[in-house]
């Protein structure tokens, strides 16, 4: 029997330590990448149909909080029609040259900032590309409001700039078209105050912003 006159000798030491540093680093990068939520892409949004809906006798009549959602999302075509009658563009700049919104705001400021909230992660609407840019990846419905907002398809945060004096008045009028669009599509919505530094920082907001109010928006439950 041939007896290896002598066995590979162990790594020394020095070599050692900074292997096992590496597998333990690499291990801890892979479990806080398996623990990140997917990265989100933009959304192109359909074009938005403006001849469906209840006349508006009718979504007046039909307009009312209700606080409580069934776990669905609204498909995209719905989520556009939204969108367009929150605060969407209805005179494109052939007609208005800065643009003319589904909401009026003092001096034509277009100052609120639509902060949508989906299963998926948290958007800014882009109204006058029909788009939502993704700004935050990973389900935080639970987080921003109430446990009927947990559920709900889609929660607009109305943000503003902290020196903004019209924001809440212009805020006012989008929160009521999108009642009015809930109505009219017997969906249900709630518009709420949005406070608390933790709701706040979940949104990642840069200083100057400041996040006024919500808007949850979705089917009754069953
Ligand atoms: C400026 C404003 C703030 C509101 N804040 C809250 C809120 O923090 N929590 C809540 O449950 N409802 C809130 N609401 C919804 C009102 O309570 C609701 O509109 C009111 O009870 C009348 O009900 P209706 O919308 O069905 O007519 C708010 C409404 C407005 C206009």
């Amino acid at each position: 029997m041939h007896i290896p006159d002598r066995l590979p000798s162990p790594a020394p030491a020095s070599f050692r330590r900074p292997t096992v540093l590496l597998v333990l680093m690499g291990l801890l990068w892979t479990a806080q990448a398996l623990s990140q939520p997917a990265p989100i892409q933009p959304i192109q949004l359909p074009k938005p149909q403006i001849t469906a809906g209840l006349p508006l006798m009718q979504a007046l009549a039909q307009r009312k909080t209700t606080r409580a959602f069934l776990d669905r999302p609204l498909p995209l075509q719905t989520l556009s029609n939204l969108l367009w009658a929150a605060f969407g563009v209805n005179r494109p700049r052939d007609v208005k040259p800065e643009l003319g919104r589904t909401a009026p705001s003092a001096m034509n400021s277009q100052d609120i900032e639509l902060d949508v909230v989906l299963a998926e992660g948290v958007y800014v609407y882009e109204a006058e590309a029909n788009r939502l840019r993704p700004i935050l990846a990973g389900d935080v419905r639970g987080k921003i409001g109430t446990e009927a907002a947990t559920h709900a398809a889609v929660t607009i945060v109305y943000v503003a700039n902290a020196k903004d004096d019209w924001a809440q008045v212009d805020t006012g009028f989008i929160g009521q078209n999108v009642y009015l669009f809930a109505a009219s599509e017997g969906l249900n919505a709630w518009f709420y105050a949005f406070h608390g530094p933790e709701q706040t920082a979940v949104l990642k907001l840069p200083a100057e912003k400041h996040a006024l109010y919500a808007q949850s928006v979705g089917y009754p439950p069953k």
